[in-house]
């Protein structure tokens, strides 16, 4: 799709969409082309329910007066209180709007059109945001679409103030929009396509946008005794991989944030095996690697002058004849030894040993893990908001507060030594399932346990990564939750 922005005229051809204040006051571009159509938009809102609010939608079809194919008015809300999460919504919205219509062109007027804390140009550039990723489709492996079914818009016009500045703002956005789909992309690949091996591929190629990536294979995390993670994988005829995706944009001197995520490429649970309703869906059980690639796909592209690093165990939890069972012990990269009572609590021990060398070896500002560990979390809080787990509140308050702004949401949750009592083993250090339920907890007290002094956060997104209801941004299945959500973590808080 082709964004482009220019001060405005009136198109001849395409959809047209022009904006319609709170209690149906008309925008400035909305008196124009009312005059231009003989009041025609006056006459339309007076006969329906359309009401301004921020997301409405309203078409008219071959309206008189314009050679356009339609015009869609859309409610803004009010001007004055627009930000820029709202920008994005009313794009999302365009998006589904557009898939009713065979039509390559659209141009959407925003000159004139102020937020108190939101000028035009930046307001275009997040609604392009908003609608692109709501586009989003994984539609690779379909031979036989239907015109219906494909989405035809190729070229989206903002008439706006000043083109150069939207220009400018869009470019930073349509990366991000990239690092997004990059993450949907490999989550919604079937899992004989992405699996360890072809995923540290891809993850290795990130290193043509300016990452350093280093893939460690079983050998090398044999020598580092990193048997916790390596127990996972042995059922698989996959190699298990670890890859290092770095981002030095900042002081030399500075140490880096690091992001580790889960990679488990598919999780048939092991010996301990799933039912086989929906198991499919454990391909997205490498979310938070996916997330944390996503991350470091978009600091590099917008150059941000920040170090980070990322770092994501790539595993496959398969059942066979040398497969870990229920009752091995193993001993991690920190020394520590894990019973292993339920082979489908792999996350935890993938996150072990990545954790572990992670902070061991970068010695971080602080670590943020991403995983899709367990299935409580979406008991608890279902698609809306990631569980949030940390040793540190100022680093809660950055993670809150990143999430109202860029509306991927965390909630928190306890860590309680009188949890951490109930993953005690009676025969190893620990054993990776807990007793007497809260499941969401006791996992992460698990992880807890491969974490020192450093600052750290883990988000449970077992719940937000992938969805069986549309999002806002996104439709049913790969969310990319975490990407935006971390991007604004670190603009925020660590650039400059
Ligand atoms: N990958 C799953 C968690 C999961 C479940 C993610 C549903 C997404 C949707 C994880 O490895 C797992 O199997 N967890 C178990 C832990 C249990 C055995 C202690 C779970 O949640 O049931
Ligand atoms: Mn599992
Ligand atoms: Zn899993």
């Amino acid at each position: 799709m082709n964004v482009t922005f220019f001060t405005s005229k009136i198109p001849t051809t395409g959809t047209l969409f022009v904006g319609i204040f709170d209690k149906n006051v008309l925008s400035p571009s909305a008196k124009e082309i009312n005059k231009k159509t003989g009041g025609l938009v006056e006459k339309v809102l007076k006969s329906s329910h359309f009401s301004g609010k921020k997301g409405e939608m309203l078409a008219i079809p071959a309206p008189e007066g314009l050679s356009v194919h339609r015009l869609v008015l859309f409610g803004i809300g009010k001007e004055k209180e627009i930000r820029e999460s709202d920008a994005m919504e009313i794009g999302a919205h365009m998006s589904l709007e557009m898939r009713k219509y065979p039509e390559a062109e659209m141009t959407i007027l925003l000159e004139d059109l102020h937020g108190e804390h939101l000028k035009n140009d930046r307001l275009a550039s997040v609604m392009a945001t908003g609608f692109l990723l709501r586009s989003y489709e994984f539609q690779k492996y379909k031979t036989q679409l239907k015109d219906k079914d494909k989405f035809h818009v190729k070229k989206i016009i903002f008439g706006v103030d000043s083109p150069k500045v939207a220009e400018k703002i869009f470019q930073e956005e349509e990366a991000l929009v990239k690092a997004v789909n990059f993450a949907r992309d490999i989550m919604s690949e079937p899992p004989n396509v992405i699996h360890p091996e072809t995923l540290a591929e891809r993850l290795q190629a990130l290193s043509k946008i300016g990452l350093k990536v280093e893939v460690l294979g079983e050998k090398e995390m044999k020598k580092l005794g990193m048997n916790a993670l390596l127990g996972v994988g042995q059922g698989s005829d996959k190699e298990s991989k670890l890859v290092i995706m770095k981002w030095n944009g900042g002081d030399s001197k500075e140490a880096p944030l690091a992001f580790v995520g889960k990679g488990v490429t598919f999780d048939t649970g092991g010996i301990s095996i799933k039912p086989s309703a929906k198991m499919d869906e454990m391909k997205y059980d490498m979310g938070g690697s996916a997330a944390v690639a996503g991350l470091m796909y978009i600091l590099a592209a917008r150059k941000a002058k920040v170090n980070a690093v990322g770092v994501v165990g790539l595993v496959e939890n398969m059942p066979d004849g040398n497969a870990q069972r229920p009752g091995d012990i193993v001993t991690s990269m920190s020394g520590q030894t894990i019973e292993i009572l339920n082979t489908d609590a792999e996350g935890r021990l993938v996150l072990a040993d990545a954790l572990w060398y992670t902070q061991d070896k970068f010695k971080p500002k602080l670590m943020i893990d991403l995983a899709t560990l367990t299935g409580a979390i979406t008991v608890s809080l279902g698609s809306k908001f990631a569980g949030l787990f940390s040793n540190d509140e100022g680093l809660v308050q950055k993670l809150r507060e990143a999430g109202e702004e860029s509306k991927e949401q965390v909630w928190q949750l306890p860590l309680d030594e009188r949890y951490d009592r109930n993953i005690d083993s009676r025969v190893a250090d620990m054993q990776n399932i807990g007793a007497h339920g809260a499941g969401s907890i006791t996992a992460a007290q698990f992880l807890q346990r491969f974490v020192n002094k450093v600052p750290w956060a883990h988000l449970d997104i077992a719940g937000t990564a992938w969805t069986d209801e549309s999002h806002m941004f996104s439709g049913k299945n790969p969310t990319g939750f975490g990407v935006r959500l971390l991007n604004t973590f670190v603009r925020k808080f660590y650039e400059k």
